[in-house]
This record gives structure tokens, C-alpha cells and sequence, in this order.
């Protein structure tokens, strides 16, 4: 072996074995997260929880908040909305599970089972609480009455949603869906 071809083995094995030790500081900063995760610390629960004042939401209307980077949207419906919604039968919606993780397992998308109920636990299907996010490919909807179904409209492709924010026409697979909540008292949602 010349003089160069053992310079150049030599640094080959430099680069081979510098590389392994950064893989090695690589694998342990990835590590430390996921363990970091399992204990969340007070502060990072109370970030993933959002407290939100409804008093001012009359009915008709919508709030929209943000929380963990998605638009929530809150609508406080008026009966008509609501009789609509009620009207339509599971069986002829295009997705009939509710996507309410606030209700054991996969229920009917009836639509009691969209909404929230207050904080004496008494339901009058008066509170829609959902995630703005089309179940398409995840633009944010039109309120306020939008659409061919009285609900929200998504002008990306065209996905309609009722009353209930259910899917009822267009590329959108699911009903809107309902993020974690619950009134903690007659005027606020916990979101989270
Ligand atoms: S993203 Fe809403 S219809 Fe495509």
C-alpha cells in the first residue's frame, strides 16, 4: 500500500467513525422527547387545554377560536338549524358515526349525538362544537348558513356540510369533527 492510499483508509475511517458518533448524539436527542412526553408537566397540560367564554355567543352566530393550530368553531343554533338537522335520518348521511370523542365509541351521527350539553348535563342541542377543518384535504370552511344544506361550505372542492356539520355532498369523507370539550359552567367550554 502507498504512502497516499493509506492517508486517504485513514480518513475514511475518521469519517466512518465521526458519522457513527453523531448517529449516536442523534438517537439519544430523539429519545429524550418521547420520554419527555409521558410526563407532561403542568404547563404543557394547561397548553393543551383552552377555556373559552361563550356568554357573548348569541344564537345564529359563531365563534371561531384557535386551539392547538386549528380553528374550532362554536355555533350556538337557532331552532330552525336544529329541527333541520334532527330531520335527517342516519341512514341516508354519507358518514353516520358522530366523530365525538366526548361520547363513548363509535355512536350515530344523530344529531343529539353532535352536540354538546350544558353544564347541568342537560342537552338542548343548542351547542355545535367542531374542528373548522374539512375532512378532505383540510381547508376551512364557510359558516354561517353556507352551503346547500344551511351549514358550512368548503370552496376548495366543494364539500357541503349540514346543520349538524355533517357531510352531505362533495370529496369530503367524514362529518366535521368535534374536539374534546364540555361546559364547565353555564358559560364556558374547556376545550381539551
Ligand atoms: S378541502 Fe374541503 S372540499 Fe377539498
Amino acid at each position: 500500500m502507498s504512502h497516499a492510499e493509506d492517508n486517504s483508509s485513514t480518513r475514511r475511517d475518521f469519517l466512518y467513525y465521526a458519522t457513527g458518533g453523531v448517529g449516536a448524539v442523534t438517537v439519544g436527542a430523539a429519545v429524550w422527547p418521547l420520554v419527555n412526553q409521558m410526563n407532561p408537566s403542568a404547563d404543557v397540560q394547561a397548553a393543551s387545554q383552552l377555556r373559552v367564554d361563550v356568554s357573548g355567543v348569541m344564537e345564529g352566530t359563531q365563534l371561531t377560536v384557535l386551539f392547538l393550530g386549528k380553528p374550532i368553531f362554536v355555533r350556538r343554533r337557532t331552532a330552525d338549524e336544529i329541527e333541520a338537522a334532527r330531520a335527517v335520518a342516519v341512514e341516508d348521511l354519507v358518514d353516520p358515526i358522530a366523530r365525538n370523542p366526548n361520547l363513548d365509541g363509535d355512536q350515530p351521527a344523530t344529531d343529539i349525538n353532535r352536540t354538546l350539553a350544558g353544564a347541568d348535563g342537560e342537552n338542548t342541542e343548542e351547542w355545535l362544537v367542531m374542528q373548522g377543518v374539512c375532512t378532505h384535504l383540510g381547508c376551512v370552511p364557510l359558516g354561517d348558513g353556507a352551503g346547500d344544506f344551511g351549514g358550512w361550505f368548503c370552496p376548495c372542492h366543494g364539500s357541503h356540510y349540514d346543520t349538524a356539520g355533517r357531510i352531505r355532498r362533495g370529496p369530503a369523507p367524514e362529518n366535521l369533527h368535534i374536539p374534546t370539550a364540555a361546559f364547565v359552567d353555564e358559560s364556558t367550554i374547556l376545550l381539551g
